[in-house]
């Protein structure tokens, strides 16, 4: 499962697991990685604002592997709104993650987060700006990706009006309990990838007692349960561990939750 990928609309592919780094300190983010990658994934999504970058780019290093073969994501911090900022960010984490390119970089929230559940305003000029950013890396070839995350449909058809380049990926909270079905239509019908944070909850939906039942049931773990839901109903998950054992236990997620418990799950 860890080395199948999808495609965004300009043809280059996103593994479908990737790595989550949020709340992975930098002090052992490169060990982190490093043992990621040794694993088996060949994702992992960071971003300026977990302060990690350097970390990250360190265990990309230690582990050997050919710089090409790992697909990274890294993110604009949402408190960014000028075009100047967001250009200044890109090349902080291409200095950080020390890498000649990084294949996909996303605005990492629409407002600042202390902005973000209030939504007095809009941002959309700011937001076109910090995307101009973006846009130019990309025709630099110093991104082969460019996104969004957290985005609702108003901030993207503010992006796919002022802008050049279509949004190729929305990254947004999607697990048990936690859907959008019409910003996912609304994605999948502008060819944008819907790619699931927080897959288990941050970890809250492992205590739950009726997945805990379905994922026995299936002979899995509740987090396996949790991660192949997230893959059965979007493009892409992103579960996060700083552990070894559990990184492989989250990769194992080759078997099929059938219709009817995917509808139960979706109405949890
Ligand atoms: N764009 C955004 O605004 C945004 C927001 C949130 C997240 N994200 C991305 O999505 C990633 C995942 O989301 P998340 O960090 O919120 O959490 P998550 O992946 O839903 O859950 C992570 C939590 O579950 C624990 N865990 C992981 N695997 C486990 C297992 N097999 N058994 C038991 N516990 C397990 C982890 O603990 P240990 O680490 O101790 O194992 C951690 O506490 C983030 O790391 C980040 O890359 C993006």
């Amino acid at each position: 499962m860890l080395k199948k990928t999808v495609s965004f609309y300009n043809g280059v592919e996103i593994p479908v697991i990737g790595l989550g780094t949020w709340q992975t300190p930098e002090d052992i983010a490169a060990r982190v990685v490093k043992e990621g990658i040794e694993v088996g994934y060949i994702h992992i999504d960071t971003a300026a604002a977990y302060r990690n970058e350097h970390g990250v780019g360190e265990g990309l290093k230690l582990s050997g592997v050919d710089r090409k073969k790992i697909f990274i994501t890294t993110k604009i911090p949402a408190e960014l709104k000028t075009y100047e900022e967001a250009k200044e960010s890109i090349r902080k984490s291409l200095e950080l993650l020390d890498v000649d390119y990084i294949d996909l970089i996303i605005i990492h929230c629409p407002t600042p987060w202390r902005e973000y559940f209030l939504r007095r305003k809009d941002y959309f000029k700011e937001n076109v700006a910090v995307y101009r950013a973006l846009e130019e890396a990309y025709e630099e070839g110093k991104i082969r990706a460019i996104g969004v995350s957290n985005f609702n449909i108003a901030d993207i058809q503010n992006i796919l009006d002022n802008c050049k380049i279509k949004p190729m990926i929305n990254q947004i909270p999607w697990y048990i309990g936690c859907r959008d079905e019409a910003l996912k239509a609304y994605c999948n019908r502008h060819q944008i990838l819907v790619e699931s944070y927080s897959p288990l909850g941050t970890g809250k939906l492992l205590g739950n007692k009726k997945i805990a039942k379905m994922a026995e049931k299936y002979g899995v773990t509740p987090a396996q349960l949790c991660i192949r839901f997230a893959l059965q109903d979007v493009d892409i998950t992103l579960p996060k561990t700083t552990h070894k054992d559990r990184m492989i236990e989250n990769a194992k997620v080759d078997f099929e939750i059938s219709e009817e418990d995917m509808e139960t799950l979706k109405n949890m």
